[in-house]
C-alpha cells in the first residue's frame, strides 16, 4: 500500500527533525519538508500531500497566511498548526480558518500521532463518503458533523490546557469569562454559583453585580428546565440599575443533571443575534467547564482531608510536649505579621498559614526520652533532634503541591550566617519566607514556659533578637518584626 505523504512547514530545522522523526517512525508517512509558507507552496504545486504541518512565525510566508492559501487552494488538504503554549490562542483561531487542530510545542509523543491518526482518519473517511455518494446533502452533512467535532475537541483541549494546573475557584471563575468571551465576543458576560435560592456572581465583565434571587427572575427557568435561553431584552430590563437592549445567552452549568451554576452572555460585540453553531459552542465548553469544576470541588475535599490528617499529627507531637503546646500556631500568626510588614502574597502567606504550623512536623519521628528529656542533651541525642528538618521534608515530600511549605519545614533551622543545619544554607539562599519564620520561632520559643527555666520577658527578647541579627536572623526581618503588633509587644 502507498504511504501517505506529509508537508512539515517550519524555520527551525530541530523541530522539522523530531516532527518528521515522530511521523515517519510512528504513524508510517512519507516526509517532505519546507523551511517557510512560501517554499510549502511550491512543493503543494508539484506533488500530492496527505496531510501538512505548519508553524505559525517563520519569514517570508507565515503560517496563518499560508494556511489561508493552502485552504483556499487544497482545499482536500487537512492543515495542523505548530504552536507554543503563549500562542495556543492564536491555533485555535486558526481552527476558525480551516485548520483541522494544532499540536503543541514541546511535543508530546502520543498526541502527535493521537492527532495525526485523527485527522488522516477524517480525512479517508470523508473521501469514502464522497466517493460512495453524489449526493450533495450527504456531502454537506458529514463535513458539518465533521466540523463540530473538530470544534469541540478543540474546544475541550483549550479549556484543559487554560484550566488544568488551577486550583483556587476564583481563578477558575475568572478563566472561564475569559475563555466564553474569546468564543463568543460579547460586551459583557457574568458566572454564578447557586447558593440556596440565589445566584451569587462570582465573576464578570461590564456587570456590576452581587447576587440575584432566582425565584421569579429571568434565571428561573434556565436554571429549572437545565436547559440554555436567550432572553431578548428589547423593553424588559432584567438587572436593576442597568439597561440592556441586546440579547442575553443564559447557559447553565449542570453536574448529574443538577444546574450548580450559569453563565451569561450579554450582547453580541458584532450585534447580530446567538446563532445556533454558537449556542453549540458555548455549550461544550460549559460541559467541559463544568467537569473541571468538579474535579476542582473534588481536590478540594481531598486538600482539606489531607491538611486536616497533616494538622492532627501536629496535634499529637504537641499533644506530647505540654510545653510546646500551640507553640506552632503562635509561630504561624507572629509569621503572618512579618509577611505583611513585607508586603507578601496571599500564596507566600499561605504557605507560612500551613507551613508555620506543620514546621516541627518532623518531631514526630523523634523518641520520647529525647524530646521530653529535663536535663542537658548529650551530642548523640543533640545529632537526633537535628534531624527533625529532614524527617519532616520527607513526610510531606510526595505531596507535590506543597513546594513552598516543604522550604519551610526542612529550612526553618537555617541560620542567616550559615551555621545552621541541615544543609547550612546562608542569607538570601534561605528563601525570605524561611526566615521570616525563624524569627517568629525564635521569639515563640524565648517567650513560652520551658521545663528548665520560665518565660523570657518581651523586652530580653527583643535583646537577644536584635544582637543576632546577621548572625542567626536576617536583620530586614527583625526589623520588621519590631514593626508587627506582636513585635511591639501586644500580646495575642
Ligand atoms: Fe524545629
Amino acid at each position: 500500500m502507498q504511504k501517505e505523504k506529509a508537508l512539515i512547514v517550519d524555520d527551525d530545522p530541530i523541530v522539522r527533525d523530531i516532527l518528521a522523526d515522530i511521523l515517519s517512525g510512528l504513524c508510517g508517512l512519507n516526509i517532505v519538508t519546507a523551511s517557510n509558507g512560501l517554499e510549502a507552496l511550491e512543493h503543494l504545486k508539484r506533488d500530492h500531500y496527505d496531510i501538512i504541518f505548519t508553524d505559525l512565525n517563520m519569514p517570508k510566508l507565515g503560517g496563518m497566511d499560508f494556511l489561508k492559501e493552502s485552504v483556499r487552494i487544497y482545499p482536500q488538504i487537512p492543515v495542523v498548526m505548530i504552536t507554543g503554549l503563549s500562542t495556543v490562542d492564536v491555533a485555535v483561531a486558526a481552527m476558525k480558518e480551516g485548520a483541522s487542530d494544532f499540536i503543541v510545542k514541546p511535543f508530546q509523543v502520543d498526541k502527535v500521532v493521537a492527532v495525526t491518526k485523527r485527522v488522516i482518519g477524517e480525512k479517508k473517511l470523508l473521501k469514502q463518503v464522497i466517493n460512495e455518494s453524489k449526493n450533495d446533502d450527504t456531502i454537506k452533512r458529514i463535513n458539518a458533523e465533521l466540523f463540530r467535532k473538530l470544534q469541540e475537541i478543540s474546544i475541550f483541549q483549550e479549556v484543559s490546557l487554560q484550566l488544568d494546573g488551577i486550583y483556587n475557584n476564583k481563578e477558575i471563575y475568572d478563566k472561564i469569562i475569559e475563555m466564553a468571551i474569546k468564543l463568543i465576543p460579547v460586551k459583557g458576560a457574568f458566572f454564578g454559583v447557586i447558593e440556596a435560592d440565589h445566584l451569587k456572581i462570582v465573576s464578570s465583565v461590564g456587570f456590576k453585580l452581587n447576587k440575584i434571587k432566582i425565584e421569579g427572575s429571568f434565571l428561573e427557568n434556565t436554571i429549572k428546565n437545565k436547559i440554555y435561553n436567550i432572553i431578548s431584552c428589547n423593553g424588559i430590563n432584567p438587572f436593576e440599575g442597568l439597561t440592556i437592549h441586546d440579547q442575553i445567552l443564559l447557559m447553565p452549568f449542570t453536574l448529574r443533571d443538577e444546574t450548580f451554576a450559569l453563565l451569561g452572555l450579554c450582547g453580541k460585540e458584532d450585534k447580530t443575534a446567538f446563532a445556533e453553531d454558537e449556542i453549540a459552542v458555548v455549550h461544550t465548553f460549559a460541559k467541559k467547564a463544568a467537569l473541571r469544576i468538579e474535579n476542582n470541588a473534588l481536590y478540594e475535599v481531598f486538600y482539606n482531608n489531607l491538611i486536616n490528617t497533616l494538622k492532627s499529627l501536629v496535634i499529637s507531637i504537641e499533644a506530647r510536649d505540654s510545653y510546646t503546646k500551640q507553640h506552632s500556631e503562635r509561630v504561624a500568626i507572629y509569621s503572618l505579621q512579618i509577611a505583611d510588614v513585607f508586603g507578601l502574597s496571599d500564596e507566600d502567606k499561605d504557605a507560612i498559614r500551613f507551613g508555620g504550623y506543620l514546621h516541627d512536623i518532623g518531631k514526630i519521628g523523634v523518641r520520647d526520652t529525647i524530646l521530653l528529656k529535663p536535663g542537658e542533651l548529650t551530642e548523640e541525642e543533640m545529632a537526633e533532634i537535628r534531624l527533625h528538618p529532614i524527617k519532616g521534608d520527607e513526610i510531606v515530600k510526595p505531596i507535590r503541591f506543597f513546594p513552598k511549605e516543604r522550604e519551610l519545614i526542612r529550612y526553618h533551622h537555617e541560620r542567616f550566617d550559615g551555621n545552621g543545619y541541615p544543609d547550612g544554607l546562608k542569607e538570601h539562599e534561605i528563601p525570605l519566607i524561611v526566615r521570616i519564620l525563624s524569627v517568629a520561632d525564635a521569639y515563640d520559643a524565648m517567650t513560652s514556659e520551658r521545663p528548665y527555666r520560665a518565660p523570657r520577658t518581651h523586652q530580653y527578647t527583643l535583646k537577644e533578637l536584635t544582637k543576632n541579627m546577621g548572625l542567626q536572623f536576617d536583620p530586614e526581618v527583625v526589623k520588621a518584626f519590631l514593626k508587627t503588633p506582636v513585635g511591639r509587644g501586644n500580646r495575642l
